[in-house]
């Protein structure tokens, strides 16, 4: 396993659309796990493959709290099949919009069929949190992010800030 470096908007490999796996080999099973572990690490509760550079329908997530055993998802090809008509307002952050926040309203829960890691066919209601992180998660495979539900003004402010940041890191200081 191995630490996979997270990309951070405004890498324009974010707005890729990921393919599609066509089969779960061992190579897939790596990423899942690398996936997995570079959240853990981040730390974070979700991830899509794009946000390591991999353009693949692949995501992983875990809520489960630190003192709390390990619960890990991964959704290989997910697609959502049903949403409720309730909705949800929260506050969202992603790993690939480092230190920004916004609250993004959301269907309550969502049913979604996707492949196993065992490479079973699977549908599945999420609830709640899972069902936040799990849109958010395909929103990222469909090259869309959190801050597309928010204004032009306070989106285009978030992606000033962080081309800003991508320069300061990329300048050499002599
Ligand atoms: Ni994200």
């Amino acid at each position: 396993m191995s630490l996979k470096e997270i990309i951070t908007v405004p890498d324009p490999l974010l707005r890729k659309i990921s393919e599609p796996v066509e089969r779960v080999d061992k190579e897939l099973l790596t990423l899942l796990d690398d996936m997995l572990e570079t959240m853990y690490d981040a730390p974070g509760i979700g991830l899509a493959a794009i946000q390591v550079a991999v353009p693949r329908r692949v995501l992983v997530m875990d809520i489960a709290r630190k003192e709390e055993p390990k619960k890990p998802f991964c959704l290989i090809n997910p697609k959502i099949v049903r949403v409720s008509q309730e909705m949800s307002i929260h506050d969202e952050g992603c790993l690939s919009i480092p230190e920004h926040y916004a609250e993004v309203e959301r269907p309550a829960s969502v049913t979604v069929s996707y492949i196993d890691r065992d490479g079973n066919e699977q549908e599945r209601d999420f609830n709640e949190l899972l069902s936040r992180v799990v849109q958010h998660e395909i929103d990222h495979l469909d090259g869309k992010q959190f801050i597309d539900y928010i204004s032009k003004l306070k989106r285009d402010r978030i992606v000033r800030k962080l081309k800003k940041e991508a320069r300061r890191a990329n300048s050499v200081i002599l």
